[in-house]
């Protein structure tokens, strides 16, 4: 079978599509390359150029390709973006996931899996976040997954599609430095940056009802996650018109400061962090139940933070020589 993976020359999907080849399924990806980078494929992967939700095109590869699973990744995905324009992101991440939802139900594709967010939780008051904790997003990055969600099990329960929606954690890391995230977007990168520039990284409030004050996050390496997705669409393939919703994480807290230190400890680089003022929307805690991805499918995520940070920090330095450079200074 053939899996069509949308926006698989991104930061994730690139890890998934390599993880896909390895394991020997047959890969196309379709992508407008409006963050993703071509070179980031292995050679046997077509790339389509092109939008995921032009529905002409979605029709001629779906059935060119005999493509039978989507794992659909392609979406607008900041957070801050999000808020300043809504209707894009309700465009670009509900609308065109309808339009490719259609073209999948017509070309009788069997399995679908989304790439969803930890974001649809919004702030929980809860130690640990298990599938059925409520999902209350606070920006419409996060609505937008939500009502994703929605969509895709609605599809699915209707035209007897395996649906899968992969509420992703915080992700780091990368297989191979030229898979590195290239985005500013997330905190081992913004920690990264500060430091290249000779600034000390920041902490956004240390006065969070926390062991150290500090916010705590789940972090999952990205070749755990692109892991993830292959136990998940080989499961699909098992329970036809099913539908599974799960956390990917580690299950395991670590405090902003904590992750500022192992990143100290990688880089060489060791500025004390400055604290901040809180920023909104922060949560005190988010941390991932990964109860129930092992129950189903057996799988758990295998790589440390030390890992994520040493993998991110060689692929930083492949982006931004300078950053060794002063490292050695
Ligand atoms: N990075 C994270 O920490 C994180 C966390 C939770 C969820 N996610 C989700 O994972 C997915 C991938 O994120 P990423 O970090 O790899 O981002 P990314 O920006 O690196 O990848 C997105 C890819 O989709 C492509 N794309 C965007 N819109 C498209 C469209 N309309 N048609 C075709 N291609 C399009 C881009 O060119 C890019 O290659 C997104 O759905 C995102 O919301 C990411």
């Amino acid at each position: 079978m053939t899996w069509l993976i949308t926006g698989g020359a991104g930061y994730i999907g690139a890890h998934v599509a390599r993880a896909m080849v390895a394991a020997g399924e047959e890969v196309v990806v379709l992508d407008d390359r409006s963050t993703g980078v071509a070179a980031r494929l292995p050679e046997s992967v077509t790339l389509v150029e092109g939008s995921a939700s032009d529905r002409a095109l979605l029709d001629r590869v779906l059935t060119g390709h005999g493509v039978s699973g989507v794992i659909h990744l392609a979406a607008k995905k900041q957070v801050g973006e999000s808020v300043e324009k809504p209707l894009l992101y309700y465009r670009e991440n509900v609308a065109g996931l309808a339009v490719l939802l259609e073209a999948v139900v017509a070309a009788g594709v069997r399995d679908f899996l989304f790439s969803s967010s930890a974001a649809v939780y919004g702030v929980p008051d809860v130690d640990v976040i298990t599938e059925e904790t409520p999902c209350l997003p606070i920006n419409p990055y996060g609505e937008t997954k939500l009502a994703g969600e929605w969509l895709v099990r609605a599809a699915g329960k209707a035209h007897g599609l395996s649906t899968a929606c992969l509420r992703y954690f915080n992700v780091a890391g990368a297989a191979a430095p030229e898979l590195s995230d290239t985005g500013v977007f997330n905190i081992v990168p913004m920690v990264f940056d500060r430091l290249t520039r000779g600034e000390a990284p920041r902490i956004f409030g240390d006065d969070y009802p926390t062991p150290d004050g500090t916010c705590v996050r789940d972090y999952i390496h990205v070749t755990d996650l692109a892991e993830a997705h292959l136990a998940v669409a080989r499961g699909l393939r098992e329970r036809a018109g099913g539908d599974l919703t799960v956390n990917v994480g580690r299950g395991e807290g670590v405090s902003v400061r904590e992750l500022t230190a192992v990143i100290g400890e990688v880089t060489g680089h060791r500025a004390d962090p400055v604290v901040e003022p809180r920023r909104p929307g922060d949560a005190p805690r988010a941390v991932a139940s990964a109860a129930r991805l092992s129950k189903e499918l057996d799988w758990t995520a295998r790589r440390s933070v030390r890992e994520m940070v040493e993998s991110a920090w060689e692929g930083w330095c492949l982006h931004h020589p300078e950053a060794r450079a002063r490292q050695r200074s």
